[in-house]
């Protein structure tokens, strides 16, 4: 259940409200379901926590780079990729329901000051402020209406379309804490919700063995028409 506020064209952007729930209680403290809130809007991301998304996840964006997928994300690239993929779904939650591993807590002091004096890809002096007022302390937390700007990301995923007849995703991530609670597929199913209301049906996604259980379980399957993916190398090679 949730509601859904459309911004402009109601088919492209919208923002909306959900309850996910975990699997099995791990931590006495954590709540058994939490509040999402899920965006498909650009102005929403904020490359300083996406790239710290990407290395809580352990994932890179650059692959087949020359260094060999190197961790550390080019924010110029990143930048760009955003700015020029199609469509964008960020989900966000209140960060004291983001369970926490030992790396992860040292890590937090350096993020928060990245994220605070990071670029949003639009900036956004409110994000700033609440950031600020969330670390009041998680009774004030909970007060406070769950948005972009108070939440902390924890899942994404984008993809790109020629508008006509294809589409692929790309840079799918859910943080390790939080996998398991159907945050992945409602991110999968607005980005394929959004392709399919353009009339767009031929959608790709390039993905490991071990992924393919989660993407069978999102709709996907072998193509009907027995292609498979390969990938340039030559560059590589030289
Ligand atoms: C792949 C990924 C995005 C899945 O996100 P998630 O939020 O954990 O997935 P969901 O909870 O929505 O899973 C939905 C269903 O997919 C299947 N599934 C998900 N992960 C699975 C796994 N590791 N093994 C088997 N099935 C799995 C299950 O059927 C699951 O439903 P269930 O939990 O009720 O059984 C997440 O594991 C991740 O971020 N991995 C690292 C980055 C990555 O590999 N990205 C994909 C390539 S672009």
């Amino acid at each position: 259940m949730g509601f859904v506020v459309c911004v402009g064209n109601a088919s492209l952007a919208s923002m909306e409200l959900r309850w996910v729930r975990r699997r099995s209680k791990c931590d006495v403290d954590a709540p058994r379901s939490i509040p999402v809130f899920i965006s498909t809007l650009k102005r929403d991301i904020n490359l300083e926590e996406l790239r710290h998304l990407y290395s809580r996840c352990d994932h890179s964006c650059n692959r087949l780079s020359k260094d060999g997928g190197s961790s550390i994300v080019d924010m110029k690239k990143l930048r760009t990729a955003i700015s020029r993929s199609d469509v964008v779904v960020s989900v966000f939650c209140k960060s004291h329901h983001v369970e926490k591993s030992t790396s992860d807590k040292d890590d937090d002091d350096d993020a928060e000051e990245e994220r605070l004096s990071s670029s949003s890809l639009f900036p956004l002096d409110l994000r700033r402020q609440s950031k600020e007022e969330s670390s009041l302390g998680h009774m004030f937390q909970d007060v406070l209406p769950l948005s972009p700007s108070s939440g902390q990301l924890v899942g994404f995923g984008r993809a790109y379309s020629d508008y006509g007849l294809t589409a692929s995703i790309h840079d799918l991530m859910v943080l390790p804490s939080l996998q398991r609670m159907g945050i992945g597929k409602l991110i999968v199913n607005r980005i394929t919700r959004l392709l399919t209301s353009r009339d767009i049906y031929d959608i790709a996604a390039l993905c490991f063995e071990h992924e393919r259980p989660f993407f069978k379980a999102c709709g996907f399957a072998d193509d009907r028409m027995g292609s498979t993916t390969m990938m340039f190398t030559k560059s590589l090679e030289a």
